[in-house]
């Protein structure tokens, strides 16, 4: 057997202990199955981060984190707490993991599996085989400009401020993150920006179309701005290949592209540093949905977040791509099955618990290993 991979699992709050369950399972079963092993330890994030240890991310988790091959992370917050000081809320945990680790590249995949057409809330000829990834910066743009605060005038009201600031290195760095991607894919990039009012933007906009024209021409490069974007999503979302975008574009965008896949519930997504000599990069993994304080504990949460993540940790962090074929395979047989969590239930489906979804991915997963 060859080294083990270290894992790290951050379950934090809400549904994330529930659905990390589920991708423990997958895990073990992936461990006794091939011979890689998976080493996994535990750690705390967010809400249950703070009850336990103090902070919302300690720095001896940073540390563990930095030392993993991967980190797996849940989900966090909650009303519980909410009226913290803006620094000690979950929030912060996933903003420092992903600042402290020099996260800059956010993958999120919106697909469409076939059997779900009907779930989303556009006509079925919009959505059906919808296959968009989003590439958003993820540790630059107004998410951590200085100078960031509220303050109080003179005259006793108050201003807030934040910074959206870009630099040449970090658009080019996640811009070739976009191009990579696109060569694997269908070859296009769409570049998302506000090129028509903010000078990051146009300097974005520029520094995309240099690398692209120095070392990505095979690449059909475009560029939209991000309320003809929003607008396009719902329009006509199967123009798009490759989506590249700032940080806080990507996060509205990305919410919004969700919902043509018909759930929060069904999307992944990998946080990625760069690779260094060795190709080794510090990756973070995580269900694009939170930790959904309302349905937490009772077994409704929609498991294939998670695994469908757990799928990308294999396929970017240690090149098992067969095997994260194998995850996305499985899930996708579930739902041909009908198989439905409460999130993505319809009419004439099954409807399963959290668990009951996991414990069919094993059996699928049993059944397309033979
Ligand atoms: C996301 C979330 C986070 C973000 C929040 C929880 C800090 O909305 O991952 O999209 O804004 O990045
Ligand atoms: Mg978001």
């Amino acid at each position: 057997m060859t080294r083990k991979h270290k894992l790290l699992l951050l379950p934090g709050d809400g549904i994330g202990p529930e659905v990390m369950d589920e991708v423990r399972r997958v895990i073990d079963w992936m461990g006794r199955q091939r011979a890689v092993g998976f080493e996994i330890a535990d750690g705390m994030i967010g809400g249950a981060a703070i009850d336990a240890e103090g902070t919302p991310l300690s720095d001896e988790t940073v540390a563990r984190a930095k030392e993993s091959d991967a980190v797996l992370l849940g989900a966090v917050g909650g009303p519980k707490w909410d009226t913290l000081a803006f620094d000690m809320r979950p929030e912060r945990g996933l903003l420092r993991i992903r600042k402290d680790l020099n996260l800059f590249a956010n993958l999120r995949p919106a697909v469409v599996f076939t059997a779900l057409t009907e779930a989303s809330t556009l006509k079925a000829e919009v959505v059906r085989g919808l296959d968009i990834l989003f590439v958003r910066e993820l540790t630059g743009g107004i998410y951590f400009g200085k100078p960031s605060a509220i303050e109080v005038l003179a005259d006793g009201t108050r201003r807030g401020v934040n910074t959206l600031v870009y630099t040449t290195p970090e658009i080019r760095r996640v811009a070739r993150v976009a191009f990579e991607l696109a060569r694997m894919r269908a070859g296009r990039v769409c570049s998302v920006d506000k090129a028509n009012v903010l000078e990051t933007s146009v300097l974005w906009r520029e520094e995309v179309q240099n690398l692209h024209d120095a070392d990505y021409a095979d690449i059909e490069l475009s560029h939209m701005y991000v309320d003809n974007c929003a607008m396009q999503l719902i329009r006509n979302p199967k123009q798009f290949d490759v989506i590249l975008t700032d940080n806080m574009f990507g996060d509205i965008l990305s919410d919004e592209a969700s919902m043509l896949t018909g759930s929060l519930g069904m999307l992944p997504s990998a946080c990625l540093g760069a690779a260094d000599t060795a190709g080794r990069r510090l990756a973070v993994y995580e269900p694009v949905h939170g930790s959904a304080p309302d349905i937490a504990g009772q077994g409704l949460a929609n498991p294939l977040a998670a695994l469908l993540t757990f799928a990308m940790a294999l396929r970017y962090s240690f090149d098992m791509i067969a095997d994260a074929e194998l995850i996305e395979t499985a899930c996708r047989d579930i739902l041909d099955e009908g198989l439905r969590t409460a999130d993505i239930m319809e009419a004439g489906r099954t409807q399963v618990s959290t668990a009951e979804m996991g414990e069919a991915v094993l059996r699928a997963l049993d059944r397309l290993a033979t």
